[in-house]
């Protein structure tokens, strides 16, 4: 980028910053760069939030308790717009412990907190690999593939498929799922649902769940649904395990689909990196660093439930505020050298996964799912290259991310 003070001064008029200018997500690391050299934070009045940019300034968000991620009361107006139809779609999505707040939300987090034990996580280690093996298989050199959809769209849901004791024949039935819950929380967010659809896609996951907890019960296995079930049912109803099984089956997937999918397209610019992931040696590393440059969580929202002074701004209570992590984990303070990137990086609190109390409890199992994934694909395909020119990133205010990478295996 030849002038970025310019670029960005004229894409952002009177430096009104809109986080879902595609020049964002194009050029993360001249925004980041210019945006620094100012307030660390700032209103957006394009994005209707107040935006944290700093990694100081983010971490504290996130640790900020008078910032609330509760968004009942919203579905609350949204039930009352729409009608009792709704009401069994927003039960399970307050069960959900990230619309919530303490004491809710420790109460709703610690049983699936405590399910993912040591075991469970060794079960998912032989998934991960397994999975990446399956889908490995069918493929040689010289084949043209789209990489998302072939490989790292269907491997998060497979393992998250394992991770609740999904039986493998049901895996097609789940996946399909899978992408009709990113439908129901969309059209909740937005308010642009296909009404009957999702109240029938509510009712098949709470059938299906019920009877799978039903069964776990009688068959206990090293599954999280069997460990929630027999352990946490004093302190979750049936509709709050069903709520936290879809919430998994939610974050889980698209995230690490996404994630898998702009490594690829961000190491294509990085074949010294492509090394040595292929030796091996920075297995420990990797992962952590392609969150911090190529993570799909641009920033997180909350809204400000106690008025107060924050950086000289005045925060008055139901404000939006955006943590934006895509510039925090670019910041000088913390990160040596932060345009370069570096799969070797030690030091490296990155917060692509959250911070806090909120902080991901799907983190090691993505972080398994790319290192295993990217290091044998690596190894399998060392001459693999772009099928044509690079996709463009998505613009969007929360999120960074491609529709596809096509790639010459
Ligand atoms: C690359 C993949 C992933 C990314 C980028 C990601 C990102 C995040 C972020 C940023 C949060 C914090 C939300 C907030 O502060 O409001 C979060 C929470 C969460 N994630 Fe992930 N996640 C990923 C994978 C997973 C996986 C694989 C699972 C489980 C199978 C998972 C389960 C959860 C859950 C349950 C929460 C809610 C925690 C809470 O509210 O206490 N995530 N994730």
């Amino acid at each position: 980028m030849s002038d970025p003070a310019a670029v960005f001064s004229d894409a952002f008029p009177g430096g009104d910053i809109d986080l879902g200018n595609r020049l964002v997500n194009a050029e993360p690391d001249a925004f980041a760069e210019w945006v620094l050299a100012g307030d660390p934070i700032r209103r957006s009045e394009r994005n209707r939030a107040w935006l944290l940019l700093s990694y100081k300034a983010a971490t504290e968000g996130f640790l900020e308790p008078r910032f609330s991620s509760d968004r009942t009361r919203a579905f609350k107006r949204q039930i009352e717009r729409r009608g009792d139809a709704f009401e069994r779609t927003y039960s399970l999505l307050a069960g959900w412990m990230v619309f919530r707040d303490p004491p809710t939300h420790t109460r709703l987090r610690e049983p699936v907190r405590r399910a993912f034990t040591p075991k469970v996580m060794e079960r998912l280690r032989t998934s991960v690999e397994d999975t990446v093996e399956e889908l490995l298989a069918p493929l040689s050199a010289g084949d043209r593939i789209d990489f998302k959809s072939a490989f790292a769209n269907p491997l998060p849901a497979l393992v998250i498929a394992d991770l609740l004791g999904v039986p493998r024949e049901e895996r097609v039935r789940f996946q399909v799922w899978s992408d009709r819950l990113a439908e129901i929380v969309f059209s909740v967010e937005t308010d642009d649902a296909d009404e009957a659809g999702v109240v029938a896609a509510t009712e098949e996951f709470v059938s299906f769940f019920t009877e799978l907890m039903d069964h776990r019960r009688r068959h206990p296995g090293e599954d999280l649904i069997s460990k929630v079930v027999n352990s946490g049912l004093d302190e979750l109803d049936e509709l709050e395990v069903v709520g936290a099984c879809t919430l998994l089956l939610f974050a889980g997937h698209e995230t690490t689909t996404n994630l898998l999918a702009s490594s690829v397209r961000t190491l294509f610019d990085h074949p010294d990196a492509v090394t040595q992931i292929r030796s091996g040696e920075v297995e420990a590393t990797f992962a952590d660093e392609l969150m911090r440059v190529a993570g799909p969580a641009k920033a997180m929202v909350r809204k400000v439930s106690e008025a107060h002074e924050r950086g000289g701004h005045r925060f008055s209570v139901g404000d939006t505020v955006f943590l934006v992590m895509l510039v925090a984990n670019r910041d000088p303070a913390t990160f040596a050298d932060p345009t370069r990137l570096d799969v070797a990086r030690a030091h490296n609190p990155q917060l692509g996964f959250g911070w806090g109390s909120h902080l991901c409890l799907g983190a090691n199992l993505a972080r398994l799912e790319a290192t295993i994934a990217l290091g044998r694909l690596y190894r399998r395909f060392p001459s693999m290259t772009p099928d044509g020119p690079l996709p463009a990133w998505r613009g969007n205010p929360l999120g960074r991310s491609i529709r596809e990478m096509p790639v010459v295996l």
